[in-house]
C-alpha cells in the first residue's frame, strides 16, 4: 500500500494505492463448499407460506486457528435459502437478537413499501417484525439482507445475507438443472479481510472511499472451497454479495459458460460467454459443462472498471482471485440439452414513456443531496412508464439499485445492453462517462407516506447517503409525510 500524488486541473490529491491482490494459484481448496440450508417454510391452513428468520451473533470456523465472530440468520453465518412460488402469500417472522437495530430487505422483490424491509422497517433488538406479501413476479434468484439506516455495510459484512429463490411453472417446464445443492448450486461470493486473529476487519482499505475491500474470498461462507460435481451440467446461481468489490467471473481454462438469467429472472435466450462481470448486489444464473474426472477453477479476473489507473487500482481493478474448485466425478449423470428459448421478457414500451428522470451520482450524493429519512425525494405515478438516466460523475465505481420493480436496461453509454443484461435487472453498473438508461413501470402498492429506495449498492456509499426515497402515487394524489425517525415499525 502506498500513496500516490494525482495531479490534474491545478490541484493535487492523495489517493491510497493498494497493492494488487492476486490469489491465483495460491488457494488450496481444502474445504467442501457449504450449501446454505434450503428453507421451504411451513404452509398454514390458509395456504400462507411462513418462514422464520432469527438474526443473531455467532461464531464460525472459517480459517484454521481462532473461530471468527460472525452474524447469521438461523445460524452462525449467512442464512438459509428461502424458496417460494409465484402466486403464494408468504410471511416471514424476522426476530432480532443482535445487539443493534437492524432490518431485513427482500432485494429484487416486488412488494408493498411497508413490507420492503428498508430503513423505515427497523427491527429493534428483541423485537419481531412480520411482513406478509404475495409473490407476483417471475421465477428468479433474489436475496435478502439488512438495510438499517447508516449501518447496512456493517450488518452485511458481519454475515447477514441469504438467497430467496422464486419458482414458477414456466421455468419448471424448461428442463433446467434444478436439484438444489446437486446440480443447482447457490454461490454467495464475498470478499473479506481478516485480522491476525481471524476476525473480520471492516476497516480494511477504507481509505479507498468505497469501503472495505477484502483480500480473501468466501463462497457461501466457505474459505478455500471445492465442490464435487456429479452431473455433466451444473446451474450456478451467482450473487456478488460483497460490500464493494466488482467480480469478473471466468474459468481458469477459459471454457465458455451459458448465461441463462439476470437479477430478476431468466433471459429470453441463453447466451454463451467466457467472462461475466457482476457488481455488488447483482446476480446471474449460469450453466457450465464438465467432463468426467476433471477439475477446474472459477476465478475472478481483473474487472473492467473503466476508470483511471489510480482509481482502478484502489478499487480492486487489478485484483485476481481463485474462487472455487469444481471436482468432476469419474462418471457424470447426463442432462437434457439447453433449450433455445427460455422465457419471454416483453420489452417495456418506451414509446409510452411519460417521464424521464436524471440521477447523478457524485461522491456520496444523488442529485446533489444525501439521504434524509424524513424527505421523500420524488413521486412516480402508478402505471406510468418512466425512463431513468443514471450518471456516474466520479472516477469512482458506482452501481444503481431500485427497490420494488425489475427494470430493463435501454442503453449503456451509446450502446445497447449486452445480451446477458437485456433481461430483468434491479441493479446495474454505472461507469464514468457512460450514462445508463433504464425503463421501469411501477404497477401498484402505492402509499403516499411510505417510500421505496434507490441507491448505489456499494454499501459504504449507501450508508454515507447515496440513496433517495420515492413513493408510488395514484394520479392526483399528493406525497404524504414520511413517518419520522427510523424506529417506526
Ligand atoms: Cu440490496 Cu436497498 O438493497
Ligand atoms: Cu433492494
Ligand atoms: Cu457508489
Amino acid at each position: 500500500v502506498g500513496l500516490a500524488a494525482v495531479g490534474g486541473g491545478g490541484f493535487v490529491t492523495y489517493q491510497m494505492i493498494s497493492a494488487k491482490v492476486d490469489t491465483v494459484g495460491s488457494v488450496d481448496f481444502t474445504n467442501p463448499l457449504r450449501i446454505p440450508d434450503l428453507e421451504p417454510g411451513q404452509v398454514d391452513d390458509s395456504g400462507t407460506r411462513i418462514f422464520d428468520l432469527h438474526m443473531a451473533p455467532g461464531e464460525s470456523r472459517i480459517k484454521p486457528g481462532s473461530p471468527t465472530r460472525t452474524w447469521g440468520f438461523n445460524g452462525d453465518h449467512l442464512g438459509p435459502t428461502l424458496r417460494a412460488r409465484r402466486g403464494e402469500v408468504v410471511r416471514v417472522n424476522v426476530r432480532n437478537s443482535l445487539p443493534e437495530t437492524s432490518s431485513v430487505h427482500w432485494h429484487g422483490m416486488h412488494l408493498p413499501a411497508i413490507m420492503d424491509g428498508g430503513p423505515h422497517q427497523s427491527v429493534e433488538p428483541l423485537d419481531t417484525w412480520t411482513p406478509e406479501w404475495t409473490i407476483d413476479q417471475p421465477a428468479a434468484t433474489l436475496w435478502y439482507h439488512p438495510h438499517p439506516h447508516g449501518s447496512t455495510a456493517k450488518h452485511v459484512y458481519q454475515g447477514l445475507a441469504g438467497l430467496f429463490i422464486l419458482d414458477d411453472d414456466e421455468v419448471d417446464n424448461l428442463d433446467l438443472p434444478d436439484e438444489y445443492g446437486v446440480d443447482d448450486i447457490p454461490l454467495i461470493i464475498q470478499d473479506r479481510a481478516f485480522d491476525g486473529d481471524n476476525q473480520l476487519d471492516d476497516a480494511a482499505n477504507l481509505f479507498s472511499g468505497i469501503g472495505v475491500l477484502g483480500d480473501e474470498i468466501l463462497v457461501n461462507g466457505t474459505h478455500s472451497p471445492y465442490l464435487d460435481v456429479t452431473t455433466r451440467r451444473v446451474r450456478l446461481r451467482l450473487l456478488n454479495g460483497s460490500n464493494a468489490r466488482v467480480f469478473n467471473f471466468g474459468f481458469a481454462d477459459d471454457r465458455p459458460f451459458v448465461v441463462i438469467g439476470s437479477d430478476g429472472g431468466l433471459l429470453p435466450a441463453p447466451h454463451s460467454l467466457r467472462r461475466l462481470q457482476l457488481s455488488p448486489g447483482e446476480r446471474a444464473e449460469l450453466l457450465v459443462d464438465f467432463t468426467p474426472g476433471e477439475t477446474v477453477v472459477l476465478r475472478s479476473y481483473s474487472p473492467d472498471l473503466r476508470t483511471d489507473f489510480f482509481e482502478s487500482r484502489s478499487h480492486g481493478g487489478d485484483d485476481t482471485f481463485d474462487i472455487l474448485q469444481f471436482r468432476a466425478a469419474d462418471t457424470l449423470t447426463d442432462v437434457e440439452s439447453i433449450p433455445d428459448e427460455l422465457v419471454p421478457v416483453p420489452a417495456i414500451d418506451i414509446e409510452q414513456a411519460v417521464t424521464t428522470r436524471t440521477f447523478e451520482m457524485a461522491g456520496y450524493s444523488l442529485n446533489r443531496e444525501t439521504m434524509d429519512m424524513n424527505r421523500i425525494d420524488f413521486a412516480v405515478n402508478k402505471d406510468d412508464i418512466e425512463i431513468w438516466e443514471i450518471e456516474n460523475q466520479d472516477a469512482s465505481v458506482h452501481n444503481f439499485h431500485v427497490h420494488d420493480v425489475q427494470f430493463q436496461v435501454l442503453s449503456i453509454g451509446d450502446q445497447p445492453p449486452p445480451p446477458h443484461e437485456a433481461g430483468w435487472k434491479d441493479t446495474v453498473q454505472v461507469y464514468h462517462g457512460s450514462p445508463v438508461r433504464i425503463a421501469l413501470q411501477f404497477k401498484d402498492f402505492s402509499d403516499p407516506n411510505m417510500p421505496y429506495m434507490c441507491h448505489c449498492h456499494i454499501l459504504y456509499h449507501e450508508d454515507q447517503g447515496l440513496m433517495a426515497q420515492f413513493v408510488v402515487l395514484d394520479e392526483g394524489e399528493d406525497i404524504g409525510s414520511v413517518p419520522s425517525g427510523h424506529d417506526d415499525h
